[in-house]
């Protein structure tokens, strides 16, 4: 008999063809996301999941599915997975890391340029029908170019955010749980700084750290009121890495410049306030979402799953001990 997999969230039709010749493949197409009942539900007799960062993959979960033995993420990023949980029951848990770091990168500037060139402001108050005409004061921004980027977490996204400002002139600090090599540090012309360094350095902070207990509100009132006066801070990492009420108070008071954000706490109901601010860009989670990258990170994932169930081998196991 061929292993059952469940697919928890709309795919493209090569996905659901690639895992079509391993497994019994049932798929949620519908592309709503399934409650944790009815996870648990459909879940009960899969050996596999193909699974994005709305489900939520823990002990709770793995309880009631005694035969999954996969659970592949279709992201960079697992903090809906519980490790410990997945470890315990023998569940292996992938990621796709690698296939959206250049996409990711592209759109981190995309923000950076919004945010500090004002562009979607000016767009809304154009569209508005309130331009009259030019004026030497109009929508004043920024400059990006020879400013200082700052970026927390210098993993394979941060350097690659890294070595795009190189074509802006800018002067590159990081910070990062651990140094990079002085070769990696070259090739992104980029200096290492302690975190009371970067924040007081940075025109522009770019935030690149997984989303864990440890990265949770990194960002708060302590650290945003040490950021540059005047500084942008841009978050296409993970919600909950920054604290969105502390942010929200230091871009009204004016201490921050502004904000480009593709993530929030509590996605998709966003603090309301942010909508209500001008110096805000605000995007809904699509950092990664170019048509090449996302078919590749389904593909990524759904080839883990198939070498998970076939080998035990999965390319991007998170927990080995599984
Ligand atoms: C990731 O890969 O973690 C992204 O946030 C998914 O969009």
């Amino acid at each position: 008999m061929r292993p059952k997999v469940l697919v928890t969230r709309e795919v493209f039709q090569e996905t659901l063809d690639y895992l079509a010749r391993f497994f019994e493949v049932e798929s949620n197409q519908s592309d709503v996301p399934l409650t944790p009942a009815q996870l648990a539900e459909r879940l009960a007799d899969k050996d596999g999941a193909l699974t994005v960062l709305t489900d939520r993959v823990d002990a709770p979960l793995l309880a009631q599915c005694p035969k999954l033995k996969a659970a592949c993420n279709i992201a960079v990023g697992f903090n809906n997975f519980d490790l410990k949980a997945c470890t315990e029951r023998g569940v292996m848990a992938t990621n796709t890391p690698g296939v959206l770091d250049a996409s990711t990168a592209d759109f981190t500037w995309a923000l950076i340029l919004a945010t500090a060139r004002r562009v979607t402001e000016s767009e809304a108050w154009l569209r508005a029908g309130q331009w009259s005409g030019w004026r030497l004061k109009q929508f004043l921004g920024a400059d990006v170019h020879h400013a200082t980027l700052g970026i927390l977490g210098m993993g394979r996204i941060g350097q690659a955010v890294a070595r795009r400002a190189r074509g802006f002139d800018m002067t590159v600090l990081y910070h990062n749980t651990r140094r990079l090599s002085a070769e990696v540090e070259k090739s992104c012309h980029a200096a290492y700084v302690g975190m009371d360094e970067l924040l007081a350095r940075s025109d522009i902070l770019t935030l690149h750290v997984p989303y864990s207990p440890a990265t949770h509100h990194v960002i708060g009132a302590k650290e945003l009121t040490r950021m540059k006066p005047g500084a942008i801070l841009i978050n296409a990492a993970r919600g909950g890495v920054v604290d969105d009420a502390a942010l929200i108070e230091a871009l009204k008071r004016g201490t921050l410049a502004a904000a480009g954000l593709d993530v929030f706490e509590n996605e998709p109901r966003l603090n309301p306030e942010f909508l209500q601010l001008k110096n805000v860009v605000l995007t809904p989670h699509i950092a990664s979402s170019t048509e090449v990258t996302r078919r590749k990170m389904a593909m990524t994932a759904a080839e883990n799953l198939v070498a998970a169930l076939t080998t035990g081998k999965p390319p991007n196991l998170l927990n080995p001990p599984a």
